[in-house]
């Protein structure tokens, strides 16, 4: 029976956007993010033995099967990766990969990012290169190669640092504290269900053209080092100033960027007076937004329950996913 590859969506409470180097999926930021436990990607390798060529098998929650094209530009990187394993193994053989979301896909809940990492994972463990796998920093390395930034975050479980590096040597992610360290609650406001309008690919091509795009850059240095410390010190006040500043600011660039790209609708804005009047009545809670309309609110657990419901009683919002600190990518039965 092939070996089976569990790995997590991350929420990012840094952002990247934008790339130093479009081919190498090199960022021009560091980023932070929790990896989050409802919404996962598990995937397998077989080795057809009548196959002409690889193929890639992708699965929704609604129940779509689509077989990746080898002409578009994101999956291009996916194929390659392939032949990057194989080669590498010195093995021969097409394969077949099969994954699945355990939940929405392309609605801005960094599909991406877990789907990229579960198949390159899969991958090194079909292709017998386990200590790859097992190497996680090493591993992080090769999932940036599959085409997608944000998945190299997913290797790791807790939260994760991914140093943007200057080669692909030294573009890596880390683990800053484990799954264990905190308990902080992510609940993801559903407003949209359906495919974000611009894909986060094309947005990091064009984020250079926003008027605030260097500004950001400048700034997130620091916001890097001040979430890093809100991590380790749990301190959960800086932590949301922080993460909600580098998601509006994230946004500024978006909105201002040629094409200017605006991933919210009336659902995301009145989830995020939701956020506000919460604090107001002393809940503390605080949003971040990814390339699409839902929104994520991160509180403590105390809180939960009372977040929760104030989300559910919001008529825009379809459903909450309610997340955790997970584990990274890992084998499962
Ligand atoms: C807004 O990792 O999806 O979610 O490298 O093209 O695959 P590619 O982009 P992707 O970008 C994620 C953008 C983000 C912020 C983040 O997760 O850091």
């Amino acid at each position: 029976m092939a070996i089976r590859v569990m790995a997590p969506a991350n929420i990012a409470f840094v952002k990247y956007w934008g790339r130093a180097d479009h081919d190498l999926f090199l960022p021009t930021n560091s980023s932070i993010s929790m990896t989050v436990s409802g919404c996962s990607t598990t995937a397998f390798v077989t080795f057809p033995t009548d196959a002409k060529s690889d193929k890639i098998i992708k699965r929704s929650i609604s129940g779509l099967v689509t077989v990746l094209s080898q002409e578009d530009r994101k999956s291009r990187a996916l194929y390659a990766q392939i032949q990057r394993i194989r080669n590498l193994s010195g093995q021969k053989g097409f394969v077949t990969v099969d994954a699945t979301n355990n939940f929405l896909s392309d609605a801005g809940l960094a599909s991406s990012a877990s789907s990229f990492c579960a198949i390159t994972g899969a991958l090194l463990i079909a292709f017998g290169l386990r200590g790859i796998f097992d190497d996680k920093k090493e591993f992080s390395r090769y999932v940036r190669l599959a085409g997608s930034g944000s998945a190299v975050r997913s290797v790791y479980g807790g939260f994760v640092e991914w140093h943007k590096g200057h080669s692909c040597n030294t573009s890596v992610a880390e683990q800053l504290a484990d799954e264990h360290h905190w308990r902080l609650v992510d609940l993801i406001a559903i407003v949209q269900t359906e495919k974000k309008k611009h894909s986060s690919s094309f947005g990091h091509e064009v984020a250079k053209t926003s008027p605030f795009f260097e500004q950001r850059v400048s700034l997130v240095s620091d916001r890097v080092v001040g979430v890093r410390q809100s991590i380790l010190n749990k301190d959960f006040t800086q932590l949301g100033e922080l993460i909600e500043s580098d998601s509006d600011c994230m946004h500024q660039v978006m909105r201002t960027s040629n094409p200017s790209l605006n991933y919210w609708n009336d659902g995301t804005h009145k989830v995020m007076q939701k956020v506000f009047a919460l604090r107001n009545k002393g809940v503390e809670a605080y949003y971040t937004i990814d390339a699409g309309a839902n929104v994520h609110v991160l509180c403590q657990t105390n809180d939960m329950l009372s977040v929760h419901r104030a989300l559910k009683q919001l008529d825009v919002v379809s459903s909450v996913v309610v997340n955790g600190p997970a584990q990274g990518a890992k084998i499962v039965t």
